[in-house]
């Protein structure tokens, strides 16, 4: 039986993937791999939106796509790519473009507290159709599965829209996917303001990254906001701090977080923080050391991304040929 096909992305926009991008997204891509026919993509068209230096851009597209590899995604089963090496992406995204509504996409909340924080002036155009760009990425490979963190939810729900619009205006042509988000890893909470979601974008202080050195990773946690009760349970209203220790303990250690504050009952913050620590470099150190063994040789780390482009450029091919054929554009002559 033909396994069903599975989307995702990350942008490669820093030096290294964090605790959210892991724990909300690329552990359950390396779990669904098995079950799917699954296409991971590291999106530098998407990074461009906002100003990239290229040499770093270039270093970070390897970086991402080491990482992938070093938490599990394994290049013979799933097809891992970067983005601008398959023209599809950019020209799908000009034909769903035009099927998008101008108050649609100025709706996109992601957009909005971007080019909020940016001023109109320094927003590219680039980055208000960003979220269709996404829903090509998406529609090319007809997956039934689009595993993410929460904050995506909207740019796939937009997808679903545009799938079937296109669908009932031309024909069915795209498959409708779902959005795969797991509930206790949806959202990973900055660890120095616990009700915002942990970005690189905010306080640096408040976010872990993959690629950090040990020392500088415990200590970010041993400083972790907390609160002044002393309680160690779960309460994401108004212990948001504790609440998002015990949530990313629980996610790593897979105990349940009832078990966790049986298990604290008694000790303190410095006791929670240490072991949450501990816990998340257990995962942390490994990958960070085969993704530098990864990154000790880049010829070998870029002929495994143009094994994985090959394969999704064969699907991508297929469907926007089946695109252009339906919106009534004639076939290059041969
Ligand atoms: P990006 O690069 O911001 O994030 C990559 C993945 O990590 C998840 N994530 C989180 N999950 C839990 N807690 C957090 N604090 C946290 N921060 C990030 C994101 O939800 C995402 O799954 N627009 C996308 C990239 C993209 C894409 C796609 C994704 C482009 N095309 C097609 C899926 C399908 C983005 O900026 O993700």
């Amino acid at each position: 039986m033909t396994k069903p096909n599975l989307f995702s992305g990350m942008q490669p926009s820093a030096g290294s993937l964090h605790l959210g991008n892991y724990l909300g997204a690329l552990v359950n891509w390396t779990k669904m791999q098995d079950d799917y026919n699954a296409f991971y993509c590291v999106v530098d068209l998407h990074a461009i939106t906002v100003a990239q230096d290229p040499a770093e851009l270039r270093k970070n597209t390897r970086v991402t796509a080491a990482q992938y590899l070093a938490a599990g995604i394994d290049h013979n089963k799933s097809a891992l790519f970067v983005q601008s090496h398959v023209p599809a992406h950019a020209q799908l995204a000009w034909v769903l473009m035009t099927i998008t509504g101008f108050g649609e996409a100025g709706r996109m909340t992601q957009f909005k507290d971007k080019s909020q924080k940016a001023g109109s002036d320094s927003t590219s155009v680039g980055l208000f159709t960003y979220p269709i760009l996404q829903a090509a990425d998406i529609l090319l490979y007809q997956p039934k599965a689009v595993p993410v963190g929460e904050d995506q939810r909207q740019h796939i729900e937009l997808t679903r829209d545009l799938a079937a619009r296109f669908n009932s205006r031309f024909g069915e042509t795209f498959e409708i996917p779902e959005v795969v988000i797991l509930k206790e890893t949806a959202k990973i909470y900055d660890l120095q303001n616990p009700e915002a979601k942990m970005s690189k974008s905010g306080d640096p202080k408040g976010l872990v990254n993959i690629m950090d050195d040990s020392d500088s990773i415990m200590k970010k946690i041993k400083s972790a906001v907390t609160d002044t009760d002393g309680v160690i349970k779960f309460d994401r209203e108004a212990k948001p701090g504790v609440s998002n220790l015990l949530g990313i303990h629980s996610a790593i250690s897979g105990e349940s977080i009832d078990a966790l504050v049986s298990h604290f009952d008694g000790k303190g913050y410095g006791d929670l923080k240490t072991e949450v620590g501990e816990v998340v470099l257990s995962v942390i150190e490994p990958i960070r050391t085969r993704a530098n063994e990864l990154l000790a040789d880049p010829a070998e780390l870029d002929r495994l991304l143009i094994k994985g482009a090959n394969k999704a450029q064969e699907l991508a091919e297929v469907t926007l040929a089946t695109v252009y054929e339906r919106v009534g554009f004639i076939a290059p002559a041969r």
